[in-house]
């Protein structure tokens, strides 16, 4: 049989991406530009410079990401995120669908963190088990999901505030440390106290809504009332406070649901601690965590092509291209 091509754009925050999936399971190519070096001296991502820095890399992305393959489908991530990239990455990929002549399917951005999980780096994808509970934690969005089949989901709940992402990043900028602040406070937490201060573990009442806003501002409080702090001991309270509060809820739900399965995807799937506890915590009773390949954990666009895979498998390539800043996760109409 004749091989297929999947080529993925995502551009719906701060990194431009374009990537090439072979036969739906097989990563040729996952080229990630990252504008991190842009958003540092502002420790977020500033949206005007976003949009630019995407209009200025996608051409070049593309065409390492293709390399001489001319894809048979052209996916894009279309929401959610910041306005201007994902108008970047729907232009781009409109001109190479009339280019080539190819069908185009816009993909939930949300949707393939939680499909990322799959990938293997190999010519061999791991399958997600049904039912699960997904958590997606990432510098915007913390949510939970309870997902029956693919494209078969039930939103359980989200952040009523800041992301769990979010609240690194700010709490790292209160400490003086680098951007983005995932890392860097994982890092320093190495080294500190997880009980030297009692942060707040919000909304631990069997609701699947966070809130992280309240630890934050309890972490300033904290600098505000105290000299001579420990940094690696802030860190280490803090990141347990969220660690502690994100695996709570996340085996609650399974708990609620009966199922044994959890899949976590977005950026702070990479944290050390949050691995460790969760699937610890989840095998003591009798549900698999799992998790993103570390480095497939912030945004690319692999994950994309891979959740356009899944939806032309189940002739959901409704060819509804519209942008969304605001999209939310909705099950795939039935067929
Ligand atoms: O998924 P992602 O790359 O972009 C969004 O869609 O937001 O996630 C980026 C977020 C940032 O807030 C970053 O601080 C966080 O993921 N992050 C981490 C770690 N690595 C990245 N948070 C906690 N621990 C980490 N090791
Ligand atoms: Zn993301």
């Amino acid at each position: 049989m004749k091989d297929s091509y999947i080529l993925g754009i995502e551009s719906t925050c701060d990194e431009t991406s374009a990537a090439l999936l072979k036969n739906g399971r097989e990563v040729v190519s996952n080229v990630i530009y990252t504008q991190i070096d842009l958003h540092k001296k502002y420790a977020g991502v500033v949206p005007e410079l976003a949009s630019r820095a995407h209009a200025a890399k996608i051409a070049s992305v593309i065409k390492a990401a293709l390399g001489d393959i001319i894809p048979d489908y052209i996916a894009f991530a279309n929401g959610p995120g910041l306005p201007g990239g994902l108008l970047v990455g729907r232009v781009a990929a409109e001109t190479l669908a009339n280019l080539f002549d190819r069908p185009i399917i816009g993909v939930n951005h949300l949707e393939g963190h939680l499909f990322a999980c799959e990938l293997t780096g190999a010519d061999k994808l791991n399958p997600l088990e049904f039912p699960l509970i997904s958590l997606i934690v990432s510098g915007g969005h913390s949510e939970l999901w309870l997902v029956r089949d693919y494209g078969d989901y039930k939103p359980l709940g989200k952040t009523r505030d800041d992301a769990a992402g979010e609240a690194f990043d700010k709490v790292a900028k209160l400490l003086g440390l680098g951007y983005p602040g995932g890392p860097e406070v994982s890092k320093q937490a190495l080294k500190g106290d997880r009980n030297a201060v009692k942060f707040p573990r919000p909304m631990l009442d069997g609701s699947c809504e966070f809130s992280f806003s309240g630890i934050k501002t309890a972490v300033s409080y904290y600098l505000r009332d105290h000299k001579d702090v420990s940094v690696p001991d802030i860190c280490a309270s803090f990141e347990q406070a969220v660690v502690e509060t994100l695996v709570k809820k996340a085996i609650n739900a399974a708990e609620k649901y009966k199922v044994k399965h959890i899949a976590v995807g977005g950026g702070v799937a990479a944290n050390g601690l949050l691995r460790e506890m969760l699937v610890k915590k989840a095998a003591e009773k009798g549900i698999e965590a799992r998790f993103v390949l570390r480095p497939l954990s912030s945004d690319n666009a692999a994950m994309i092509a891979l959740c356009a895979a899944k939806k032309l498998a189940r002739g959901q390539n409704t060819g509804d291209i519209r942008i969304n800043p605001n999209m939310v996760v909705r099950s795939w109409p039935k067929k």
